[in-house]
């Protein structure tokens, strides 16, 4: 079963590229950008990435984004991340970016961007996935700041494919954010939201109804409203599901309390994908090995999330057909 899940053709639509910034590549740039670190080994940094809570999280990995600086940087990260997920079998990755993470720092929008396309087009080249970005609003900010990110990226949107909404959760509801969204959507770009993660199952209706998002990130908090699972399950609105997230920040205590089958015997559209893999312990491979092995997936299972991550994705019926194919000649 291991080998089998390490090689199923996969779909990840749930990847935060500055949560793939392992310890080895921070203390890499850091010395290449001349930055002193509060840390003095690569065991140093795991150790610390001891999470009580989402926040507790997101304190540590805003503050180790801070040794991206140029152009190289965020290309030497992109293609880190590419290649590791070539290994798991990913023909197509949606990667969300935090513009307002390096923007607030003085880093240009192009300069992400420039070196994100690098790697992507290599990428394409040396591994035939196809990839592209979604950038994230950072939901503890103002709408207006999200505003302004979004005008910053006009000039790049042939990079991107869609917007999301991320960071702190709780005491930050999507309703906060539709204006942003509105006029993102008005320029052709696809919408998800983080929702449900820690923050109750009204918020997975906000990103559906005041948003317009199109897939729900993480949604695991729509178990506690029998109105919100079956809005999921007859809209078909895919959730992309990062269990060992879940656990590394508590959302639930143990990987056989997690909620994923469950659904996915239900009816929702469940996908498994990794989140912040440098900081929770796995890629994605990792993430459905979890869930196999906890939750007790069956091989049937794990060829169905795969084709729903295919299947929620934001690709053209062309390349939709050719990666589901490929799922059914590897699943025989
Ligand atoms: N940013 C990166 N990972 C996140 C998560 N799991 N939830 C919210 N914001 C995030
Ligand atoms: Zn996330």
């Amino acid at each position: 079963m291991e080998d089998f899940i390490r090689g199923i053709p996969k779909a990840e639509l749930h990847l935060h590229v500055e949560g793939t910034l392992e310890p080895e590549m921070t203390f890499a740039l850091a010395a290449r950008n001349g930055i002193d670190l509060p840390f003095t080994s690569v065991g140093e940094v795991r150790g610390a990435y001891e999470f009580t809570d989402l926040q507790s999280f997101l304190d540590i990995y805003y503050h180790g984004a801070a040794v991206l600086r140029t152009a190289e940087d965020y290309h030497d990260l992109m293609a880190a991340y590419l290649r590791r997920a070539a290994a798991d079998n990913v023909r197509h990755a949606e990667i969300f970016f935090d513009p307002q993470t390096h923007t607030s720092r003085g880093i240009p929008f192009e300069t992400f961007m420039v070196g994100f396309e690098r790697a992507q087009r290599a990428a394409e080249r040396e591994f035939g996935m196809s990839t592209s970005l979604i950038m994230c609003f950072l939901r503890h900010l103002p709408e207006e700041d999200a505003l302004a990110t979004l005008e910053a990226a006009l000039p790049f949107l042939s990079q991107i494919v869609g917007v999301g909404l991320d960071s702190g959760e709780r005491g930050n509801p999507p309703e906060a954010f539709v204006r942003v969204f509105a006029v993102a959507r008005a320029h052709g770009l696809r919408a998800v939201a983080h929702a449900g993660e820690e923050g109750p199952p009204e918020y997975i209706l906000g990103a559906l109804d005041a948003l317009g998002a199109e897939r729900i990130d993480h949604g695991v908090a729509c178990e506690q409203d029998e109105a919100v699972l079956r809005r999921l399950i007859t809209d078909e609105i895919p959730l992309t599901m990062c269990p060992l997230s879940n656990v590394r920040l508590r959302v639930f205590d143990r990987a056989e309390d997690h909620n994923l089958k469950r659904l996915l015997d239900l009816g929702v559209r469940v996908t498994i994908n990794s989140d912040d893999p440098a900081y929770f312990g796995g890629y994605v491979a990792d993430n459905y090995l979890m869930a196999q092995r906890a939750l007790g997936l069956t091989r049937e299972d794990v060829v169905r999330i795969a084709a729903n991550g295919i299947e929620a994705a934001f690709l053209d019926a062309t390349r939709k057909t050719e990666l589901l194919g490929e799922v059914q000649r590897y699943a025989g």
